[in-house]
């Protein structure tokens, strides 16, 4: 029987479980997270709790380790209401509502009673269905769920772990962490996973491991630049050695072997889906200037640009760069213009700056792509970068 020819949609996967691409990676300890996550699955009494930023691989990490059948998937947006915990899950399964049997006895009971009975019955059967059957709970995007009901969820778990019920929870680093890993509580019951932002090297593999199984050579070289270009991201990997497929159309065509001259039309075309305009206006635009006109400074490409465009600008320069100082914008800023003896000073950058994080502060997360701390500028989602290199 021959095996059928893989397709480039088959091998890359920017939004779903990567099969043929996936690359193992091991930790800041040495230990493969596949092999972190297994360990911790073994510790029965302890919570798991998985941080790292967006789309670095952490719900691919659990597919992977975790069997399908044993998965219970909820995410942190079931709980923005304030909804009942086990209320939920319960319903995930497909379990009665302990409601449904009570009912019975609760005739004479008042109604705060009944509620705790309701309670407690559900919580009992939800626990035993997931020790009788092996079940994982994977709590995913836990940064959903409302201040409240995090709370009110790591108490419920503290619980329940002890009685042997497992549970993953998987949030973004610094927003959600505080009431499962600075809970006194839960302190010696938890499993830490820190996922890292991706390295070069590891992102090299994801190329190299999918063109081969298309067939198709890729020079070493090649895959650098296309990880360079990945700012970290596996999934834009995924997406750009998608693109060049789509392009080459390697699924019809003859393509033996991947070329340089391909690449920049391949990372324009991955920015096709990428509708960042709006971040842009908002931070390029500063904030509204009362009456006082904001200093110009002319470009080398010939433009006019104030302080803030001259900013955004920056960074999209090269090398592109996942964190910056201010005197690396500094720097960058002198390079964009032409008149070097009206450079705007230290200080005048360090204010654009912190303006445009206050302007992103008070807006949706969707704008939360950069964060200036710690004297840094810190670029917090990749695919803002790379629109801002490609996309314009
Ligand atoms: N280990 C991996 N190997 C290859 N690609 C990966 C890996 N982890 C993640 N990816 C790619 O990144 C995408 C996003 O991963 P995901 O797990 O959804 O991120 P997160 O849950 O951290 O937001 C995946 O759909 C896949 O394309
Ligand atoms: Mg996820």
């Amino acid at each position: 029987m021959c095996s059928q020819k893989l397709i480039s949609s088959d091998v890359f996967r920017p939004c779903n479980f990567p099969e043929h691409t996936y690359i193992t990676r091991e930790s800041k300890d040495g230990i493969d997270y596949e092999q972190r996550l297994k360990l911790a699955l073994n510790i029965s009494g302890t919570l798991i709790s998985i941080i790292g930023a967006s789309k670095m691989g952490k719900t691919v990490l659990c597919e992977k380790v975790i069997p399908l059948e044993r998965q219970v998937n909820v995410s942190g947006a079931d709980f923005s209401n304030g909804e009942d915990f086990w209320h939920v899950i319960s319903q995930k399964v497909g379990l009665p509502l302990g409601g449904q049997i009570t009912e019975k006895k609760q005739i004479s009971d008042t109604e705060q009673h009944s509620k705790t009975e309701m309670f407690t019955l559900t919580k009992d059967r939800v626990i035993k269905y997931f020790v009788d059957n092996n079940k994982v709970l994977i709590l995913d995007d836990f940064h959903y769920a409302s201040d409240e009901s995090q709370k009110s969820i790591a108490s419920h778990l503290k619980d329940a772990i002890r009685r042997d019920f497992r549970a993953i929870i998987i949030s973004l680093p610094h927003r959600a962490d505080a009431p499962i890993r600075k809970n006194a509580d839960l302190v010696g019951r938890l499993s830490l996973i820190d996922i890292e932002t991706w390295k070069i090297s590891e992102l090299k593999e994801i190329a190299i491991k999918g063109f081969n199984e298309l067939d198709i050579k890729i020079s070493e070289d090649i895959a650098n630049d296309i990880a360079v270009e990945s700012l970290t991201s596996p999934q834009l990997m995924q997406y750009i050695c998608l693109s060049i497929c789509t392009l080459l159309d390697t699924d019809n065509g003859e393509t033996k072997e991947i070329t340089s001259d391909i690449l920049e039309k391949a990372y324009k075309f991955t920015t096709s889906n990428l509708d960042y305009r709006d971040v842009l206006t908002l931070i390029s635009r500063g904030p509204l200037s009362k009456g006082k006109k904001r200093s110009k400074f002319t470009t080398k490409s010939g433009e006019e640009m104030d302080l803030y465009q001259l900013v955004v600008e920056s960074l999209a320069e090269n090398p592109p760069l996942m964190g910056l100082t201010i005197d690396d914008i500094k720097d960058r800023v002198n390079k964009l213009i032409t008149d070097t003896n009206n450079n705007p000073d230290r200080q005048k950058v360090k204010n654009t700056v912190t303006q445009i994080q206050k302007l992103i502060n008070d807006k949706d997360d969707i704008y939360k792509v950069l964060e200036w701390k710690d004297e840094m500028i810190y670029i917090i989602d990749p695919l803002f970068l790379f629109y801002l290199r490609w996309g314009r």
